[in-house]
């Protein structure tokens, strides 16, 4: 009797805790739709490479949840238009997201330098947790390479929702905590929003890392010979950085693709023009650390174009500077002397500098291979 009792004490004790909590939630909801500008107190993972990784700084920080832009559905015929350009179209203003994941103490080095010379940023999703862990282990590796610094970081958004975006964050936390090397942005990590994420990075890099001499800013499904790199960037004549450099694989005389069922269409309704100017393929390309800021500075004034790549190619254009070609960077896939050569035969792959694209187990044999004190090549 007593325990039935206490049971149903038990049972509306439960009731008036989720009451309350339903009731929290409703009221932070109510609050993300109805104030513009809110205060918001997270926790924001910051590992310093001085510090234990383990910190946990709480920030208190504060930004403008942005809104739908309902004017959007104005555009001429914007109901007929796929579902993809339509959403890109709402929230295409939108340019500030809160961080999940930080590292501002990436480029002071590890004993306090600042002398960063080449930055690997790599654009992943948070699904590719093999890719990652495959790069950090081979070409992406952060080290001292011929005297100079290479340092590493991943650039992500957030996936899916609900419990399976808390796992996916959950997962690129750990990640974080024994590598350090992520910094996550809360926005929907989708192709439509790379050039978001693209932004994003460079506003971060201003504040944090201006010091970088050269970025390689590429996919996580390319092969980069980054010993390469490394040689081909301190052979140049200005290897400090201060010079113009966007080189990689060069694309010309092309325009958006206005049939709306490729992956890539762009409606007259995004970009009028049927040019695009000159860019490089976005797969892997090189940069100073002068034309990312030239870049960035920018990017503040030119409306966002959903293809990342071309849209740093407009951004040079009104900066009036160029991208160049680089032989070494075959983004749009190696050609081999006949059909009856192996495709990984390791000597394809010692003078590049960047192929895509491979898959992790690949990428991990090539990079062993093409370091093999016994390779031959050449006869
Ligand atoms: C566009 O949309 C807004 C909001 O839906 C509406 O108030 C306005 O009358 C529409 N027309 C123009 C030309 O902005
Ligand atoms: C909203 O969309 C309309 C129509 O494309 C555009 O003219 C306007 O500048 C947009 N507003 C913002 C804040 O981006
Ligand atoms: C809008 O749709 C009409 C009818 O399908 C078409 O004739 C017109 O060219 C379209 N306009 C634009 C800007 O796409
Ligand atoms: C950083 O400092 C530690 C201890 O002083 C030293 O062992 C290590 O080699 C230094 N690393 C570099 C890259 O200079
Ligand atoms: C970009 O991310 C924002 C924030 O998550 C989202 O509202 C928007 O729909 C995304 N845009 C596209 C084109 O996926
Ligand atoms: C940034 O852009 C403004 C014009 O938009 C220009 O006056 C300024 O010199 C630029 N700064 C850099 C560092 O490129």
């Amino acid at each position: 009797m007593s325990r039935f009792l206490r049971r149903k004490i038990l049972r509306g004790k439960t009731f008036l805790l989720v009451g309350t909590l339903l009731m929290v939630i409703y009221l932070y909801e109510y609050s993300l739709d109805h104030n513009a500008v809110h205060l918001k107190v997270g926790v924001r993972r910051d590992v310093n490479q001085n510090e234990p990784p383990t910190t946990e700084t709480t920030y208190a920080f504060s930004w403008t949840q942005c809104r739908q832009n309902m004017s959007a559905a104005n555009i001429t015929n914007f109901t007929s238009l796929p579902d993809n350009i339509q959403n890109f179209l709402y929230y295409r203003h939108c340019r500030h997201f809160p961080m999940l994941l930080d590292n501002s103490g990436k480029c002071r080095g590890p004993n306090g330098s600042s002398e960063v010379f080449l930055l690997l940023v790599i654009k992943s999703s948070p699904m590719n947790y093999e890719r990652r862990e495959v790069l950090r282990k081979t070409w992406a590796k952060e080290r001292l390479q011929n005297g100079a610094w290479i340092r590493r970081i991943f650039l992500s958004g957030t996936v899916e929702a609900g419990f399976e975006k808390e796992r996916l964050n959950k997962l690129l936390e750990l990640e974080h905590r024994e590598y350090n090397d992520i910094l996550q942005w809360d926005f929907d990590d989708s192709f439509f929003n790379l050039t978001l994420k693209q932004i994003l990075f460079l506003q971060w890099m201003e504040k944090n890392c201006p010091q970088a001499h050269f970025l390689l800013n590429g996919d996580d499904d390319v092969f980069a010979n980054t010993d390469n790199m490394v040689e081909y960037l301190q052979n140049l004549q200005d290897n400090n950085g201060n010079k113009h450099l966007f080189t990689g694989h060069l694309i010309n005389n092309v325009g958006p693709i206005r049939y709306s069922w490729s992956k890539y269409f762009i409606p007259v309704q995004v970009h009028q023009s049927d040019t695009y100017p000159a860019y490089c393929g976005g797969g892997g390309f090189l940069l100073s650390g002068f034309t990312a800021k030239v870049i960035y500075n920018m990017s503040q004034s030119i409306t966002i174009l959903p293809i990342d790549d071309v849209y740093m190619g407009i951004c040079l254009a009104k900066a009036g500077l160029r991208p160049e070609s680089h032989m070494g960077v075959k983004t749009a896939g190696h050609s081999f002397p006949s059909s009856r050569v192996d495709s990984y035969d390791p000597c394809f792959y010692k003078d590049i500098i960047l192929v895509h694209r491979f898959l992790p187990d690949q990428m991990y044999l090539m990079w062993h291979r093409i370091h093999d004190p016994n390779l031959i090549c050449g006869v």
